[in-house]
């Protein structure tokens, strides 16, 4: 049995704490929380150990802390950061690395310049193996995950045969959960996103990938829009579909309006947390133009990274083949299931 602490219990740490109490491997230390706030006693009546910085342990004394984070870190086989982006950085400094404590970081941080947190960012569809033994590795964003499990596969079928992928993010404004945080009537246009860098971690610093990015005011997923260019004649949207039949936590949907609509479904189904924890192609969409193809798929922002970062923690901890990671991860998260039941209730009408 490993012990794992879950540094943050905002949209990320809280997720990937509730499927890991699923998880017979795995003991939960407890979660490091940093704002003496309702959530403290939230973690606790679930069940958790709450544990706060030694430097504001006198801010948390109406509470019934555990004890400081560094303490919890005494006798910790992995951490998962789940800090607010660029903090996982620091915390690597100042905390992981003094106490040798090996750690995973979320999509906030870099692989890249004075601040990376790791050499490897981690999309188990494009470089499981490379996470072997490694003990700092960043898990990617939602986005650059979610482009990760479109741009692998069709790498696979059409290789060559590809001449240049332009995607458009249009990327939620908040999360469900974040009640506190406005959604602004604007639609802002952000300057150099690292979403197109960081996916070429993975997929080859010279690949013909080009990203822009915008930001909505919506809590409900983002939305990629993706133009794939071919060198001749593009193939039909059935071909496109059909390479994804089989795909961990890709699903093809046909009569979804928007992205509530998944959401809503989702929620009726009981999912954990309303996510379905996968990107939706939006198969209605598709349309093959001469040397184009035009997609477009929806991520479940928060979700998506939750079955990955399992994925990665199975591989640094236990030394996991890919299928056996895989295999556990399912039993844990019910990808397939969850598939089936989407595709089914939007699935194409005749
Ligand atoms: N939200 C998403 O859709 C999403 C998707 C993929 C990846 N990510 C990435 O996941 C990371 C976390 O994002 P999030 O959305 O979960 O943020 P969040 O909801 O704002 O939660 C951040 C959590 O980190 C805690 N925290 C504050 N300072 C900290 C520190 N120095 N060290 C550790 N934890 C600290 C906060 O504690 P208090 O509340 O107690 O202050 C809070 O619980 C970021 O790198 C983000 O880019 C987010």
């Amino acid at each position: 049995m490993k012990k794992i602490f879950i540094n943050g219990y905002g949209s990320i740490g809280s997720r990937i704490t509730a499927f890991l109490k699923d998880d017979p491997e795995i003991s939960i230390i407890g979660v490091g929380k940093y704002s003496p706030d309702e959530k403290v006693n939230l973690a606790i009546s679930r069940g958790l150990k709450v544990f706060a910085p030694e430097r504001k342990l006198n801010e948390f004394k109406d509470f019934e802390i555990a004890g400081s984070i560094e303490s919890a870190l005494d006798d910790c086989d992995l951490v998962v950061d789940a800090a607010p982006g660029g903090h996982g950085f620091l915390n690597k400094k100042n905390l992981y690395e003094p106490k040798s404590v090996m750690a995973i970081y979320q999509g906030g941080e870099s692989v890249v310049g004075d601040k990376a947190v790791s050499d490897l960012l981690f999309n188990s569809r494009a470089n499981y193996e490379l996470s072997l033994g490694k003990r700092h590795v960043m898990q990617g964003s939602c986005n650059v995950t979610g482009m990760g499990r479109i741009l692998e596969p069709l790498r696979e079928k059409f290789g060559e045969k590809l001449l240049r992928f332009d995607v458009t993010l249009v990327r939620r404004w908040a999360d469900i959960e974040q009640t506190d945080k406005k959604l602004k009537d604007t639609i802002e246009m952000t300057e150099s996103p690292h979403h197109g860098d960081d996916v070429k971690t993975y997929f080859g610093k010279d690949s013909p990938l080009f990203v822009r990015a915008i930001k909505v005011p919506t809590r409900q997923m983002h939305l990629h829009i993706m133009d794939i260019r071919f060198k001749d004649k593009s193939p039909k949207p059935s071909e496109i579909h059909n390479i994804f039949v089989n795909e961990f936590g890709v699903a093809t949907l046909w009569t979804a309006k928007g992205t509530k609509d998944v959401r809503d479904f989702a929620e009726t189904m009981g999912f954990n947390f309303t996510d379905t924890n996968m990107i939706h192609i939006h198969a209605n969409m598709t349309a093959s133009i001469g040397d184009t193809v035009q997609l477009m798929y929806s991520d479940d922002q928060t979700g998506i990274v939750i079955p990955e970062n399992h994925m990665l923690l199975q591989s640094m901890l236990f030394g996991k083949s890919y299928q056996e990671a895989f295999t556990h991860t399912e039993s844990i998260f019910h990808m397939q299931e969850k598939k089936q039941k989407l595709e089914e209730h939007f699935a194409k009408k005749d």
